[in-house]
């Protein structure tokens, strides 16, 4: 009795300290030519593939991806997405922030541990380039899930946005004075994993987890199963009190696992339906000549002789409110606050009257040396926010309880990101409730823990982190085509524990063959940090995306020297593109 108690625990321990093992993955980054729609056109694909594969690790796991540039005429680089990066700020990805872009021929290997078990997605955090394909889902599982018995199958659906314009042309025809309404690209399509469809094959009796990753560049999409509930058990890969659903809106970005139970007598084919929205704000139908014009029907398949015919209407989307799930450590907010970051975010356009977006009248402006690498070479000055540029940097100090607060001032609801952490959502205000009142009260008391929050128009949110992660972390909006617009913000997080951090040889390489500086400040100064001749103060006027220009270097980047004025934000606008 008590040996056979002994092994079977025996057993359990083993299994909870399974091995963590180094997981490799090598991705060419090529062109691929593809109609997931019927439309043929180029995608940037991994390995000659498209869709790009799946990334799957336990938790625990190194995981390891050379990366090599084979497009010719692009830069790279990709970002993973809701990993936090602990002690590994170089490998977060985002191009002229946490490295430099990856120039055709060039490789470049990233190293890090995937330390919590979710579901993630990785994409191009390049130049407006995810839209035109390079993302995929990441799967970090957990041997010791605690919600394992509950499902016997697992299933991803990934929801997106389509056009079919590569991006480089879509972002030039929106970044024109002519667009004083701020309009975005508009989608012509939705797809449901990358165009493949979606039918589950069902059975009776059994559950299934879904992992359901939303890979658009602008687009809200809405989900409901039918008459089966789902029972909702994280969000963007932070485990929340199960909480049941019957409409799921989830925005760019967002990650929801959710488990759906077949009941045991069940043997028809049941119709799901997801909803693409592209209004501005759901909860203004004022605003909705765009409202609903993409909707694509899966099947929940019991029995594949039936017809696949029944339908799933929804009489009024009301999905369930994200802002109240409960995070499942039971953990009230972080009390007090050491810094607060208050944000305004609102369209506005600079002083040759293109349309940009901006916090507190201020566009992120993308400069010369990344922004991590100017924070490891600069020594004492790197608290100083000077040096950075005009990358609206905010330094927080090792150890600070950082409150941020948007406040949406464009009608529409945008989802915002934070490299770096999972952010308590201590509040997210109704659509059309005003700004912030500056009164820290009324908040949730076991916030849910997120790293994407979408922020309805006219209205607010209140987030908290810990700066216990030293780093230079963007927190932005991620519709693909704001950020071009220039809708971050820079966290410079820790910078007394950055000083002289290392950065690997192939890293500084992908710098070296472009000409692009890697140390000093913004303008790679290396001898006066505070000097900011040099810096870009003024974003251009011509948009190169990820376009590579062999012949004179660093391409764009050697282009926006050439427009450096002085800057300064006058008219601001009001957003609008219905
Ligand atoms: C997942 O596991 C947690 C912890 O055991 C439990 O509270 C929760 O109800 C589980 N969720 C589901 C859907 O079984
Ligand atoms: C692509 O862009 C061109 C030029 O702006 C435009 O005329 C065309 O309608 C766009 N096509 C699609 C499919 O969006
Ligand atoms: C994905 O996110 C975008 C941007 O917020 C949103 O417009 C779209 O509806 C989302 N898609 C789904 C299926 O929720
Ligand atoms: C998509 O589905 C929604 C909800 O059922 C409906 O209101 C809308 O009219 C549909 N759109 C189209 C283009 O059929
Ligand atoms: C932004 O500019 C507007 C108009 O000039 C001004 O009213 C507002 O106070 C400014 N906001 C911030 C945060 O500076
Ligand atoms: C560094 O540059 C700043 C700005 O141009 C200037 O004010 C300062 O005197 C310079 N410091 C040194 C030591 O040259
Ligand atoms: C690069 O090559 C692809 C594939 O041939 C092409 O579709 C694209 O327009 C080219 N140019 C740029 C700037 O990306």
């Amino acid at each position: 009795m008590l040996s056979s108690n002994f092994q079977s625990l025996g057993l359990v321990a083993l299994a909870g300290l399974a091995r963590a093992a180094t997981v490799s993955y090598n991705f060419d980054i090529t062109w691929v030519w593809a109609a997931p729609d019927g439309y043929g056109r180029p995608v940037v694909g991994v390995n000659n593939q498209w869709p790009c594969p799946t990334i799957e690790a336990n938790v625990g796991d190194t995981l390891v991806v050379t990366l090599t540039n084979k497009l010719g005429n692009q830069t790279t680089g990709i970002h993973w997405h809701g990993i936090n990066q602990v002690s590994t700020e170089e490998m977060d990805g985002p191009s002229g922030v946490n490295q430099c872009s990856v120039a055709p021929d060039s490789t470049i290997t990233y190293q890090f541990v995937v330390d919590v078990a979710g579901t993630y997605w990785y994409h191009s955090h390049n130049m407006g380039q995810y839209p035109d394909g390079l993302r995929g889902p990441m799967i970090v599982r957990d041997p010791n899930d605690p919600n394992k018995s509950k499902y016997d199958e697992e299933v991803i659906i990934s929801v997106t946005d389509w056009y079919h314009n590569e991006s480089l042309v879509l972002v030039r025809n929106m970044l024109q004075p002519s667009n004083t309404e701020f309009k975005p690209p508009i989608p012509v399509g939705l797809l449901v994993n990358e165009g493949q469809g979606s039918h589950i094959n069902f059975e009776a009796g059994k559950n299934y987890r879904i992992r359901l990753i939303n890979f658009s560049a602008l687009a809200n999409a809405l989900i409901h199963f039918g008459s089966h509930t789902m029972h909702v058990i994280m969000n963007d890969a932070s485990m929340i009190k199960e909480q049941s659903a019957d409409m799921i809106r989830i925005a760019a970005a967002q990650r929801y696992d959710f488990i759906i139970q077949a009941g045991k007598n069940e043997n028809s084919n049941f119709p799901f339906l997801i909803s693409l929205d592209i209004n501005r704000d759901m909860h203004n139908p004022n605003l909705g000549p765009l409202q609903w014009p993409f909707n694509y029907t899966g099947y929940l398949v019991m029995d594949s002789s039936k017809a696949l015919d029944a339908i799933d209407i929804v009489q009024k989307w009301n999905p369930v409110d994200d802002s109240h799930f409960k995070a499942y450590d039971g953990a009230g907010p972080y009390e007090n606050y050491d810094k607060l970051i208050k944000l305004d975010f609102q369209f506005c356009l600079d002083e040759n009257n293109y349309p940009r977006a901006c916090f507190n009248n201020v566009t992120y402006i993308s400069q010369k040396v990344p922004t991590l690498y100017t924070a490891v070479t600069t020594g004492d000055d790197n608290t100083n926010p000077e040096i950075y540029g005009e990358v609206n940097p905010f330094v927080v100090d090792d150890g600070d309880v950082v409150q941020i607060v948007v406040n949406n001032l464009d009608a529409a609801a945008h989802p915002f990101h934070l490299h770096g952490h999972h952010f308590q959502v201590l509040a997210r205000a109704d659509s059309q409730a005003g700004s912030w009142s500056g009164k820290d009260t009324g908040y949730a008391s076991t916030p849910p823990k997120r790293d994407t929050v979408t922020v309805n128009g006219g209205s607010h949110a209140v987030l908290r982190f810990k700066a216990d992660n030293p780093g230079v972390w963007l927190f932005h909006c991620h519709i693909e085509w704001h950020v071009e617009m220039g809708l971050t913000a820079t966290i410079i997080e820790g910078p007394s524990k950055l000083k002289g951090f290392s950065i690997p040889d192939d890293f500084i390489n992908a710098c070296k063959v472009q000409n692009i500086p890697y140390q000093g400040n913004a303008a790679g100064n290396t001898q006066n940090y505070t000097d900011t001749t040099g810096f870009i103060t003024v974003p251009p006027t011509t948009y190169d995306g990820s376009m590579y220009i062999a012949s004179s270097g660093s391409g764009s980047k050697v282009k926006r020297e050439a427009e450096e004025k002085k800057v300064k934000f006058g008219m601001l606008g009001v957003g609008k593109f219905e």
